[in-house]
C-alpha cells in the first residue's frame, strides 16, 4: 500500500464555564491550596454543568478545529472520539458528535484507553489517513471526569477536570508527512490500579455498587506515579529511535497533564529545557484524553510551535497504558 502523508489542518480546545479552585475544595475537604499546589501543580480545573455531557464539550472543540482548518463537517470522512467518560456506555460518543455536527452517515467510533486516548487516537487516525482509507479524520479527546469523581474523596476529587481538544487530520504529500513514529503499550495485569469498578460487565451497576461508591474513579496514586515517569521516558526513547531521532531533536514536548511533579521528573530525565514543554495543569487539572490536544491548541494559539518543529506527544493512563508520538509540525492553513 502506498503511504502518503498526514498533517494537522486545524486544532482547537474547549473547557466548560465552571471553575473550581483549590480554595473551593477547602470548604468541604480536609485539604489545602498549599497541599494541592505542591503535590500536583494544580490551581484550578473546569467542571461540566449537570446538563453538560462529554459530546457537548467535544462538539465545541470540533467546531473550532474545523473553523481553523477552513472546513465543514461534510468535509470529514471519519469521526473519532477518545474518551473514558462517554455520554453512554453505548452508542459511541463519536456517533453523537458526528450527528450533532450534521454529518449523519459518516463512520464514527470511540477509542477507550483513558488518558492515553489521544496518543492512541492520533496513531490510529493517522494510520487511516496515511494508508489512504480516509482523506480527513476528525479526532477529539474529550472528558467529563468530574461526573465519575467522588467529590468527598480528597485523594481523587482534586485531580480531575473536564474539557475537550480536537484536531482535523488530513492527507498531504508523503514528503510533508507529520507522523514520524509512535510507540504504544499496555499492561492490563492489574486493572484495579486505576479504574471505575462498576458499570461494566464484571460489576454491573446495582444499588449496592452505587452505595459502595464503585462508580467513581479509584486509584493507587503512588503506583501510578512511579509507573508514569518510567513509562513516559521509555516510550519517548523508543518512539524517537523509530524516527531515527534523539532526545536533543525534540523542539517541543506536550505531555499528558496528570501531575506537575510527574512532568518535571520525566522532562528532567529527557533533558528537554522547560521552555520547550507545555504545562497548563494549573488551569485544567487532569483532563485525561483531552489534556494533550488542549495543550496543543494552547501552544499553537500562543505561537509556541513553529513550522518544521519536532513535537513529542507523550502520555500514560489507566490500563495501565502509555504511548508517545513523534510529530513534525506543519503550519495550519491561514484561514482563521
Ligand atoms: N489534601 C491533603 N492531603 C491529602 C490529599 C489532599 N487532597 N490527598 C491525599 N492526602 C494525604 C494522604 O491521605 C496521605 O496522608 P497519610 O500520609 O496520612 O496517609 C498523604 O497526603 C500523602 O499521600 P500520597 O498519596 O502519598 O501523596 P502523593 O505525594 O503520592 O500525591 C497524588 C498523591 C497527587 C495522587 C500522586 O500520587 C499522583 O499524582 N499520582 C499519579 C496520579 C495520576 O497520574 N493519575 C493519572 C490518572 S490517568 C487516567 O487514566 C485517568
Amino acid at each position: 500500500m502506498q503511504l502518503r502523508g498526514v498533517r494537522i489542518a486545524g486544532v482547537a480546545r474547549h473547557a466548560p464555564a465552571r471553575i473550581v479552585t483549590n480554595e473551593d475544595f477547602e470548604r468541604w475537604l480536609d485539604t489545602s491550596d498549599e497541599w494541592i499546589t505542591t503535590r500536583t501543580g494544580m490551581k484550578r480545573r473546569h467542571w461540566a454543568a449537570d446538563d453538560e455531557a462529554t459530546s457537548d464539550l467535544a462538539i465545541v472543540a470540533a467546531r473550532g478545529a474545523l473553523a481553523r482548518a477552513g472546513l465543514r463537517p461534510d468535509d470529514i470522512d471519519c469521526f473519532v472520539v477518545a474518551t473514558a467518560t462517554p455520554d453512554y456506555i453505548f452508542p459511541a460518543t463519536a456517533c453523537i458528535v458526528a450527528a450533532k455536527l450534521g454529518a449523519v452517515g459518516k463512520p464514527a467510533f470511540d477509542i477507550s484507553i483513558a488518558c492515553s486516548g489521544f496518543i492512541y487516537g492520533l496513531t490510529v487516525a493517522s494510520g487511516l489517513v496515511r494508508s489512504g482509507v480516509y482523506r480527513r479524520v476528525l479526532l477529539v479527546g474529550a472528558e467529563t471526569l468530574s461526573k465519575i469523581t467522588n467529590k468527598d474523596d480528597r485523594s481523587t476529587a482534586i485531580l480531575f477536570g473536564d474539557g475537550a481538544g480536537a484536531v482535523v487530520l488530513e492527507a498531504c504529500d508523503a514528503d510533508a508527512d507529520s507522523f514520524l513514529s509512535a510507540e504504544l503499550g499496555a499492561d492490563g495485569s492489574s486493572p484495579e490500579t486505576l479504574f471505575q469498578e462498576a458499570g461494566g460487565s464484571r460489576r454491573p451497576f446495582d444499588h449496592a455498587a452505587v452505595d459502595a461508591g464503585l462508580g467513581y474513579i479509584q486509584m493507587e496514586g503512588r503506583e501510578v506515579f512511579k509507573f508514569a515517569v518510567t513509562s513516559m521516558v521509555a516510550a519517548t526513547d523508543v518512539a524517537l529511535a523509530k524516527a531515527e531521532l534523539t532526545r536533543h531533536d525534540i523542539n517541543f514536548l506536550i505531555p499528558h497533564q496528570a501531575n506537575r511533579r510527574i512532568i518535571d521528573a520525566a522532562v528532567r530525565v529527557l533533558e528537554v529545557p522547560p521552555e520547550k514543554v507545555l504545562v497548563n495543569i494549573q488551569e485544567y487539572g487532569n483532563t485525561s484524553s483531552a489534556s494533550i490536544p488542549m495543550a496543543l491548541a494552547e501552544a499553537v494559539e500562543a505561537g509556541r510551535v513553529q513550522d518544521g518543529d519536532v513535537v513529542l506527544f507523550v502520555g500514560f493512563g489507566a490500563g495501565l497504558s502509555w504511548g508517545a508520538v513523534v510529530w513534525r509540525w506543519s503550519a495550519l492553513r491561514s484561514v482563521a
